[in-house]
């Protein structure tokens, strides 16, 4: 399976309102690949997101994909916050999408447990996820996207309002779960270091209109750790990154367009 998008643009809104978001973007996934998206805030990272996963429309371009499902690929989305629903117990929230799928209960419970107990979340399976904290809620996302068995995995900046402890277990987490089951995954990230630990590629995006300034590949052995961060390979490519961003980060402070 290989996801491709082709010379996407989008444009919201119409005559002097109109903002282009994205422009002309292309680039392809192969197998089991873990790509990072990597931009400011506001560079279009969402949008791209959304248009990927089929919730939005873009302007001009098409996602092209090669795959088993005539419809396109089946993919599972986890986002920032908003992710798991209130009113259901843990494992519902879990087994969403199975239920979903007409899969009978104890099947799509036993599934679920599976991914629990890969979260550390197996003690909690009937609790309420307003009684867990932040970084847990966000566990209950992962296990909910992976439940799936997506081809594609789309991560929408999936750590970014936990405390920095929570997000490195989370991180590790998502590699170890990764690494078992080579799912392709595409993870928007405006932090250098989370793209670096985690990807096999980093696509480095402009400030907006978000157009694709670099690609570079990571290449350093896997598995990999928090420890990494201390390696003269990590540090260089951080610093190739950073100077490659950094114009980026200063436009989009300084601009006058609207910032997400
Ligand atoms: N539904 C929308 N209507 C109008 N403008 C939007 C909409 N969604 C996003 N935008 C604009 O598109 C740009 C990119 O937004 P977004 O994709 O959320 O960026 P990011 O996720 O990188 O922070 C921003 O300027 C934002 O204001
Ligand atoms: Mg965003």
């Amino acid at each position: 399976m290989k996801l491709a998008c082709r010379h996407i643009s989008k444009i919201f809104g119409e005559g002097e309102k109109a903002t282009r978001a994205i422009d002309d973007i292309s680039f392809e996934t192969t197998e089991g690949e873990f790509l990072c998206i990597l931009g400011p805030s506001g560079c279009g990272k969402s949008t791209l997101l959304k248009i990927i996963a089929g919730l939005l429309k873009p302007s001009s371009g098409e996602v092209c994909y090669s795959g088993n499902n005539h419809a396109g690929p089946m993919n599972s989305m986890v986002f920032q916050e908003h992710g798991v629903f209130p009113w259901m117990n843990v494992m519902d929230n879990v087994a969403f999408g199975l239920e979903m799928r007409g899969v009978p209960r104890k099947e799509r419970y036993a599934r679920s447990l599976d991914f629990l107990k890969r979260v550390g979340l197996s003690k909690h399976a009937w609790r309420n996820p307003h009684e867990l904290s932040v970084g847990m809620r966000q566990r209950i996302a992962i296990a909910r996207a992976f439940v799936n068995n997506p081809e594609i995995l789309l991560m929408d900046e999936p750590f970014g309002s936990l405390d920095a402890q929570t997000r490195l277990i989370l991180q590790a987490e998502l590699l170890k779960i990764w690494s078992d089951h080579k799912k392709t995954v595409i993870f928007v990230t405006h932090d250098i270091d989370e793209a670096i630990l985690l990807g096999d590629r980093v696509l480095v995006m402009t400030s907006v209109p978000g157009r694709i300034k670099d690609v570079l590949s990571v290449g350093i052995d896997r598995p990999r750790d928090i420890d990494l961060e201390n390696t003269p390979e990590f540090l260089a490519l951080k610093t190739k990154i950073w100077n490659s961003i950094r114009l980026e980060v200063e436009r989009s402070m300084t601009g006058d367009h609207d910032d997400a």
